[in-house]
C-alpha cells in the first residue's frame, strides 16, 4: 500500500515572511479554515514570540481548527516554547515546533555558539516542550550546508529528548536533487534512533528547485512535506504544495505514495492565498497560475478538442478549476452564481447573496463575460469590507501624454460629501493625493500592484495594495475595467482595513 506523506503548511508562518504579505488574525484565519478544509495534516499559524499579532493569530488558529494539528514555531528558548504553547494549547492536536541551527556558518557567525552548546540547547528546548505536550517537531535550521555527521548527532539527540518529527531544511535553497535525496538517506541510515521519528524536510525555492528536492526527499524516505500555498515564503519562497500534491497524483508510477488533500480544493485555496496576501500568482505558474490549463497553439486545441489527453496530464476539474474559465453572463441567475461561489468556497448568507447579486448584474452590464477572478473581488469588495467609512462617489481624471496629470474626486467621508482635487506625477498618483486628502490619512504605501484579471481588453483592471500607519498594515484592493477606478477603489478598501483595525487591533471579525 502507498505510503501516507504528512502535509505541513506553512503559509501563515514561513509563507506571511514574503516581503509584504502579512495577513491580520482574521484574514488568517480564513485561511487556516479552507487549509484544514483542503486536507492539510499539520498547519503552522505563526511563531508567537515574533510579536502580539502573531501570538494573537496562532491561538485564535488554535480554537477554531477540530482536524487539523496547529504548530507554534520556536526557538530552544523557554521563553518562546512557552509563547508557543500559550499559543497552540487551546488547539484539539497542539505541536511545538523548535527549531535552531546547526551549519557551521550559522553556529559560528550568527549564533555564536559551539557545536556542543547548540546540541545541548535544542536537548533542553525539546525536553522542554515535551512538558506541555507530546507532539514536538525539531528543525536543524540550514541542514543542507550543516555537518552530516553533526546532523545525525543532534538529530539522535532532539529524538532521544522527544522530538517526534525532525525537519531537514534546505533554509537557503541551496541543495539540488541528488544531493538532497542522500542527504535524507545518510540521516536515515546513520540517525541510530531515526525509525522513532517522522523524518521532515522543508526547501526554499531560491534556484527553482523546492519541488524538485521535496520529491526527491520523499522518495528517499521523508514523510513530512513542509510547504506553502503559491510556494510563497521567504525571498524566492517555499515548496508549493500544490506541486508537490499534484506530482505524487500525476506520477503515482513514481511516487508510491499519497496524501490527505482534496486536490478539487487546490485553485480556491491558491486564490484566497493570493487574494488575502496580495501575492499575485504568475500566469504561467505550474498547477494554479491562469495559463496552466490554457492551450493557445492551433495544433495544440486540436489535438483538445479530438482528446484532451494529447496536451493535457491532468483535467483542470481535479485541481478545482473549472473546465470553462466563462463562468457566466448577464443572463445567468441567482442560482447558477450562488453555485458558481460555493465550488469557489464562498459560503454567502441570503442576504450576502443578494448585495452580490445585485453588483454581479452592475458587472454584467459593463463587462461580456464574468469570470471566476470577478466573483472573488466582487466578494472581496461587498462582502469582506470591514467598515465604510471612506466612499468613493466620483472620480474624474485628466491624464495623457501633453497635459499635466489631474484628478478630482468625489468622496463619502463619514456619511458627508467632499471634493478635492490633485495634481501628481501621473494620473494615479494624483488620485492618490487627493483621496490622502480628502481622508485625512497618513498611510505610507507598502506595495501597488496592477494586474488584467482575464485576457481581453474588456479584462478587468485589478489593484493590490498594501497601507502602513501608526504600525498597522492594511491589505487593499480593488477591480474594475477602468484602471484608475480600480487603483481609487484599492486605495480606499484599504484605508477603510486600516481604520478598521485602529479600532479593533487585534480583532478577528467574523470573516472566517
Ligand atoms: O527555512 C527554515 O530553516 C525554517 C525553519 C524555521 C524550519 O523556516
Ligand atoms: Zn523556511
Amino acid at each position: 500500500m502507498a505510503d501516507r506523506v504528512i502535509i505541513f503548511d506553512t503559509t501563515l508562518r514561513d509563507g506571511e515572511q514574503s516581503p509584504g504579505a502579512s495577513m491580520n488574525v482574521a484574514e488568517k484565519l480564513r485561511i487556516a479554515s479552507r487549509l484544514e478544509e483542503l486536507g492539510v495534516d499539520i498547519i503552522e499559524a505563526g511563531f508567537p514570540a515574533a510579536s502580539k499579532g502573531d501570538m494573537e493569530a496562532v491561538s485564535q488558529v488554535a480554537q477554531h481548527l477540530k482536524a487539523s494539528s496547529v504548530a507554534g514555531l520556536a526557538r530552544t528558548n523557554k521563553e518562546d516554547i512557552d509563547k508557543a504553547w500559550a499559543a497552540v494549547s487551546g488547539a484539539v492536536k497542539p505541536r511545538i515546533h523548535v527549531f535552531i541551527a546547526t551549519s557551521d556558518i550559522h553556529m559560528e557567525h550568527k549564533l555564536r555558539m559551539s557545536r556542543e552548546q547548540v546540541v545541548e540547547s535544542a536537548v533542553a528546548g525539546i525536553k522542554y516542550a515535551k512538558k506541555f505536550t507530546d507532539d514536538v517537531e525539531f528543525s536543524a535550521e540550514d541542514a543542507s550546508r550543516s555537518d552530516r555527521d553533526f546532523l545525525c548527532r543532534i538529530f539522535e539527540a532532539a529524538i532521544e529528548a522527544g522530538a517526534t518529527t525532525i525537519n531537514i531544511p534546505d533554509t537557503v535553497g541551496y541543495a539540488i536533487p541528488e544531493e538532497f535525496a542522500e542527504l535524507v538517506k545518510y540521516v536515515k541510515k546513520h540517525t541510530p534512533n531515526v525509525h522513532r521519528a517522522v523524518i521532515s524536510v522543508h526547501c526554499h525555492n531560491d534556484l527553482g528547485l523546492a519541488t524538485a528536492n521535496t520529491l526527491a526527499a520523499l522518495s528517499a524516505g521523508a514523510r513530512q512535506a513542509e510547504v506553502t500555498i503559491n510556494g510563497i515564503g521567504e525571498r524566492a519562497g517555499n515548496t508549493s504544495m500544490e506541486e508537490v500534491v499534484m506530482a505524487i497524483k500525476t506520477r503515482s508510477n513514481c511516487y508510491p505514495l499519497t496524501t490527505g488533500i482534496d486536490t478539487t480544493k487546490i485553485y480556491p485555496t491558491s486564490r484566497l492565498v493570493s487574494m488575502l496576501t496580495g501575492m499575485i500568482v504568475q500566469p504561467n505558474k505550474a498547477i494554479v497560475g491562469a495559463n496552466a490549463f490554457a492551450h493557445e497553439a492551433g495544433i495544440h486545441q486540436d489535438g483538445m478538442l479530438k482528446n484532451p489527453m494529447t496536451y493535457e496530464i491532468m483535467r483542470p476539474e481535479t485541481v478545482g478549476v473549472s473546465s470553462s474559465t466563462l463562468v457566466l453572463g448577464k443572463h445567468s441567475g441567482r442560482k447558477a452564481l450562488n453555485d458558481r461561489l460555493r465550488d469557489l468556497g464562498y459560503r454567502l448568507s441570503p442576504r450576502e447573496l443578494d448585495t452580490i447579486f445585485t453588483k454581479f448584474k452592475e458587472l454584467a452590464d459593463k463587462k461580456k463575460n464574468i469570470v471566476d477572478e470577478d466573483l472573488e473581488i466582487l466578494v472581496s469588495e461587498n462582502i469582506m469590507d470591514i467598515s465604510e467609512m471612506f466612499i468613493l462617489d466620483t472620480l474624474h481624471v485628466v491624464s495623457g501624454n501633453r497635459v499635466s496629470p489631474l484628478a478630482r474626486v468625489g468622496m463619502i467621508v463619514n456619511g458627508k460629501p467632499v471634493e478635492k482635487e490633485s495634481t501628481g506625477n501621473g494620473p494615479i498618483d494624483a488620485t492618490y493625493r487627493a483621496i490622502a486628502d480628502i481622508t485625512g490619512t497618513e498611510s505610507e504605501m507598502l506595495r501597488f500592484t496592477v494586474s488584467a484579471l482575464s485576457g481581453g481588453t474588456d479584462s478587468q483592471g485589478e489593484v493590490t495594495v498594501r497601507l502602513k500607519e501608526k504600525g498597522l498594515v492594511a491589505l487593499g484592493r480593488g477591480a474594475d475595467p477602468d484602471i484608475i477606478t480600480a487603483s481609487a477603489k484599492a486605495y480606499i478598501n484599504g484605508l477603510n482595513r486600516l481604520e478598521y483595525l485602529k479600532r479593533h487591533p487585534v480583532s478577528m471579525g467574523d470573516m472566517i
